[in-house]
Formats: C-alpha cells, sequence, structure tokens
C-alpha cells in the first residue's frame, strides 16, 4: 500500500490526476450512481479534494468523505460543501457501518490484493447497503495491477455482493488499433452515447453497483 506521506507529496500540485477535467467519465459517473445515492448517506472512500462530492454525490443527503492524505481532505474541507464532512482515514480502518452507500471511485486498487480482500471481508460484515466500485478494467500495466471484468464480478461475488450494474466510463486509447480508433470516436460530439456499448478490450474504466446477495457467505 502507498503511505500517507506518498499521497500528500503526489497532492503537492492540485488536482493531480486531473480528475476536473475528466468530464466524460464524470457524466456517465454521474448516470449509474446518480439514482442510487441521490437522498441518501453516503461513504465516499478516497475522496481526494472531494472533487466527486461536489458533483456526483452533490444530491445524497449526506456525505462522509475519507482520505488518507491530509492535504487532500483540507482542500475538500475548504469547499465548504453544506452536506459533507471530511476526514483523514485509512480504508483498512474507517468505521463502515450505518450508511445507505458506500463508493470507492478509483481507489481500491492502490491497496495490495490481500488488503483489498481484508477491506471486503471487513464490508461484508458491516455493510448492508449499496457498494459502488469504479475502476480500470485493462488487468495490468506498467504502473500497477488493476482488474478485469470478470475479476472485478468474482471478487465481488466472493465476499457475497452481486453485481446489479454496470456502466463503461471511456475507452482505452492504448488498446492498440481499436483503442486509439475508439478513443478518438469517442471524442466526437455525440459519442456519450457509443462508450456503453464498446466491448471490455476496448474500455478503460468501468463502474459496478452491487448489494449483498440473498445468501452471503457467514
Ligand atoms: C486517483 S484518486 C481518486 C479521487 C476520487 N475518488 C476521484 O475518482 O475523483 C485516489 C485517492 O485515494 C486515496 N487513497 C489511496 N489509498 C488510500 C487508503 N488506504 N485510505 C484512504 N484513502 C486512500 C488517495 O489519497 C487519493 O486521494
Amino acid at each position: 500500500m502507498r503511505t500517507s506521506s506518498d499521497f500528500d507529496a503526489h497532492y503537492g500540485t492540485k488536482d493531480p490526476w486531473g480528475l476536473k477535467h475528466a468530464s466524460r467519465r464524470d457524466r456517465a459517473l454521474g448516470e449509474i450512481i446518480g439514482p442510487h445515492v441521490d437522498g441518501h448517506s453516503v461513504l465516499e472512500l478516497g475522496c481526494g479534494e472531494g472533487h466527486l462530492t461536489a458533483t456526483i454525490f452533490a444530491k445524497a443527503r449526506s456525505v462522509t468523505g475519507i482520505d488518507i492524505s491530509s492535504v487532500a481532505v483540507s482542500r475538500a474541507q475548504a469547499l465548504g460543501l453544506p452536506h459533507a464532512h471530511f476526514e483523514v482515514s485509512d480504508f483498512l480502518t474507517v468505521g463502515l457501518r450505518g450508511y445507505d452507500v458506500i463508493a470507492a471511485v478509483e481507489c481500491l486498487y492502490y491497496l495490495s490484493a490481500a488488503e483489498q480482500d481484508a477491506f471486503l471481508q471487513r464490508l461484508a460484515r458491516e455493510h448492508d447497503g449499496i457498494f459502488i466500485l469504479s475502476a480500470p478494467i485493462i488487468g495490468a500495466n506498467e504502473h500497477r495491477t488493476y482488474y478485469t471484468h470478470s475479476g472485478i464480478v468474482q471478487m465481488l461475488a466472493r465476499h457475497g455482493f452481486s453485481v446489479l450494474e454496470w456502466r463503461n466510463l471511456n475507452a482505452y486509447w492504448k488498446a492498440g488499433i481499436g483503442g486509439a480508433a475508439a478513443a478518438a470516436m469517442t471524442r466526437l460530439p455525440f459519442a456519450d452515447a457509443l462508450v456503453p456499448y464498446l466491448p471490455e478490450a476496448l474500455v478503460y474504466q468501468r463502474c459496478y453497483v452491487s448489494r449483498p446477495a440473498k445468501s452471503r457467505p457467514a
């Protein structure tokens, strides 16, 4: 796992991942996540500077945003969002009880496989509501190991969650000629309509909405 100092250093620059400019991702996230969070209490894991808290989670009844980086959390607090409060905390220790929805958008993969497993075991014990997971589904690259579609579905199932729905967020421009063509096509004005139909091999990020299956492992 990367440490709080690693992430604080990364936040030496504001918006280090350029997330405020990821408008296609955010539109697609809003479409799939919005109906599940509007009017509900949300725990937003890895909230960073509060960009999604202020946009995708704006209509939640309440949001608790947590992040391991105190630099990011101070910036989120400075937004002064009336429906949200922010805390410095770690996925591995934060309390998971009492929320309608828990969301992990682009953050769970910073944990090792064993840490993700420990987190999901605790999630299964402590959370009865919706769990949202959004991440790259490109397998591994030079930076880290992400996920595949079947890997995510099986990982959630192992911990007693079944996927209700999923949505492609954007095209993967490094996926050979097909990926570059798909990415170029999705820059066209009408392209939002095409993204949901891209096959897994041409997709970069996908968002999954899950909930506890009726019979969960003990
Ligand atoms: C790529 S950013 C995503 C920010 C936001 N969720 C979004 O998608 O716009 C990942 C965030 O996860 C946070 N993070 C990583 N590991 C963490 C951990 N173990 N506990 C809490 N936050 C963590 C990082 O500090 C960073 O702010």
